[in-house]
């Protein structure tokens, strides 16, 4: 049976397992997926000896996304693009082949959901691992302009200067943002800290849609706050989650599961 894991640092609290199991359950796939803790210092030696006890693929998440680009044989434009990778595929010679599936996760999620990108404005809150992974499959879709904002101005800047050459990127200081938008996207880690954004009602008109990439049981802060400008369509992350799953499970097995059921299925485990 080929196996698989997620590769992280935390790992207890991972979801991939079970959406990865539902995803192979549906699709008729013979697997398994389980949970790999990896010592902080000692990724790489974790991830050999994972493949040399036949190990196909894993996932790779925090704090091991950036470590993990150093062991790819080939390296995806997504994830070269993102700096960061989250999924590693065995190749038949041994290589590793490396990608990002957060981006699409995202854009699956969004295109789900019936949120438009293409013509529209939208605003990235956040500079991080987790914006990065975000702004090229975001620009491929064509929005009038991706604005991204970020507490430290630095770091838009230099996300906004890297992706140019792919779209209409520019950005703005978090503190002094300015205009209305379509969409917003909230990428930072604030509510992890227990922190809350500081945020212009003016971002927000009568058809302003946002999404929060991160995802618990109760609505996230950001959420909190798009609802009390009078947002009608608030979305948490946990699409994406199952998304950039779907994405790598077919890059594994070149089969497309169904998102829904397992989104459902997921949520329903989490309340
Ligand atoms: P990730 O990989 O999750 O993106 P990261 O690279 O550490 O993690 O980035 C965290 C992001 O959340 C950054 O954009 C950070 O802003 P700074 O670049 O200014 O640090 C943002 N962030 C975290 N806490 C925040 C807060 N309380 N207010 C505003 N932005 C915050």
């Amino acid at each position: 049976m080929d196996r698989y894991v997620v590769i992280g640092n935390p790992i207890a609290h991972s979801q991939s397992p079970f959406i990865h199991q539902a995803f192979a359950e549906q699709t008729g796939q013979d697997m398994k997926y389980e949970r790999l803790l990896a010592p902080l210092d000692s990724f790489e030696s974790s991830l050999r000896d994972f493949v040399e006890a036949g190990g196909q693929g894993c996932n790779v998440t925090v704090p091991f996304k950036t470590d993990a680009l150093a062991v790819a044989g080939e390296l995806s434009e997504r994830a070269t693009l993102a700096e960061a990778v989250n999924t590693l595929k065995l190749l038949p010679d041994g290589r590793l082949f490396a990608d990002n599936t957060d981006g699409a996760g995202l854009v699956m999620d969004l295109h789900r959901l019936g949120v438009a990108l293409a013509g529209r404005r939208i605003l990235l809150l956040g500079a991080g691992g987790a914006a990065r992974g975000v702004i090229a499959p975001l620009l491929t879709e064509q929005p009038a302009t991706l604005v991204v904002a970020n507490r430290t101005e630095r770091r838009a800047e230099i996300l906004s200067n890297r992706f140019a050459g792919l779209g209409p990127v520019s950005h703005q200081p978090l503190d002094a943002l300015e205009g209305a938008f379509d969409l917003i996207i909230n990428s930072t880690s604030a509510s992890l800290q227990g922190e809350q954004l500081a945020l212009p009602a003016s971002l927000c008109h009568s058809g302003t849609q946002v999404y929060d990439m991160m995802y618990g049981r109760e609505e996230t802060p950001f959420l909190q706050w798009a609802a009390e400008q009078g947002v009608q369509d608030r979305f948490d992350g946990l699409g994406m989650l199952v998304g950039q799953a779907a994405e790598s499970f077919y890059l594994w097995r070149g089969v497309r599961p169904d998102m829904a059921p397992v989104l459902q299925a997921l949520r329903a485990r989490l309340e």
